[in-house]
């Protein structure tokens, strides 16, 4: 049985020894295992039950480290390095060979971060190789944002969950490229848009393309609890469904049409940060509840949430 625990020594043996372990970083949990090792890689794979053609990223400790993995950084690159790792924030750089082409699922870029998280950094730290991680989650159910949630799902896959609490950001990272039109955002994420945009003018995105799993990014449908969910008001859903059926995800505002019980507030002050931060967590306690449908609010599109927004979309997409 998996154990959960904070031996930051232990999760070092077992990921030297090929193993493949829950890691916690400020955004979700990881899937972590030793990015230079294909066998380690093929079983994150197998125990998310990811497809392979949806590439990994790479985790490290700093960007001295980064110049090993990648052949270039390009400037803007680096000004987002500098600024804003560790933290939110991955970037899409021209690989070398180190890399093995299962991480990247045969592209010339490999996608790399340095998580903002104690743990992960002291960990990273003592390792002599990077850490592909992907969330920890079987694929294309909801991330998961605490040890546990990583012990309930894939606990009988792997046999260590570095606990490191509850993610401080709760949602996964903001994906950025860099082609020669321009930075690219293909994941809306935990570091803003108009973070990033401060510091390298207008940035286009194109996180809501993609069924085509060749094209960077990732699937529509995704993030998704098991309970359809619906961008819904509770009103709208009550011609088809009883209240105590029903689950809201509410922003800042319950409903008095909705048994209490079945309601999960993201954020009574209405603060996006807060909101993120409690999001998957909230999702799955709807999805465990015994009620037919969810329904959901948009939150406001700016700052974290549009990438709230993003992630509701594509819980909603069937
Ligand atoms: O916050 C996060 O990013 C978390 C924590 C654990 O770091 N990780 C995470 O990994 O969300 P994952 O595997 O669930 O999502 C990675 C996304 C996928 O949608 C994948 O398609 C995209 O990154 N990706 C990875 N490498 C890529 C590449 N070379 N080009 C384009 N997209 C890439
Ligand atoms: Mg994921």
């Amino acid at each position: 049985m998996v154990q959960v625990g904070t031996d930051v020594q232990k999760a070092k043996e077992l990921l030297e020894q090929g193993e493949v372990i829950g890691m916690p970083t400020e955004t979700v949990y990881g899937l972590a295992g030793n990015a230079l090792n294909p066998d380690a890689v093929v079983k994150i794979f197998k125990v998310k039950n990811r497809p392979s053609f949806d590439p990994l990223i790479v985790h490290t400790d700093s960007l001295d480290k980064v110049e090993t993995f990648v052949t270039a950084i390009p400037e803007k690159a680096r000004l987002v390095a500098e600024r804003f790792w560790p933290g939110p924030v991955t970037m899409l750089l021209p690989k070398k060979s180190v890399i093995p082409d299962l991480v990247s699922s045969g592209l010339d870029t490999v996608a790399i971060r340095i998580p903002h998280h104690p743990l992960a950094l002291k960990l990273l730290s003592i390792l002599d190789f990077p850490l592909a991680a992907p969330s920890a989650n079987p694929f294309g159910y909801i991330s998961p944002t605490t040890a546990r949630h990583v012990a309930q799902q894939l606990g009988d896959q792997i046999p260590y969950v570095l606990d490191g609490g509850s993610a401080q950001v709760g949602i996964e990272s903001t994906i950025l490229g860099f082609s020669e039109g321009g930075p690219i955002v293909y994941r809306l994420g935990g570091m803003t848009l108009e973070k990033l945009e401060a510091v390298l003018g207008r940035i286009a995105v194109r996180s809501h393309s993609t069924s085509n799993p060749k094209a960077p990014g990732m699937l529509s449908s995704h993030y998704a609890p098991r309970k359809p969910l619906l961008l819904k008001t509770p009103q709208e859903v009550l011609k088809m469904h009883k209240p105590e059926r029903i689950g809201v995800l509410a922003f800042d505002e319950l409903t008095r049409l909705i048994p209490l019980e079945n309601q999960q507030l993201l954020s009574v002050t209405g603060d996006l940060n807060e909101a993120a931060k409690n999001l998957f967590a909230a999702m799955r306690a709807l999805d465990a509840l015994d009620v037919e449908v969810i329904v959901a609010e948009l939150l406001p599109e700016t700052g974290l949430g549009r990438a709230i927004n993003d992630r509701l979309r594509r819980a909603a997409f069937k």
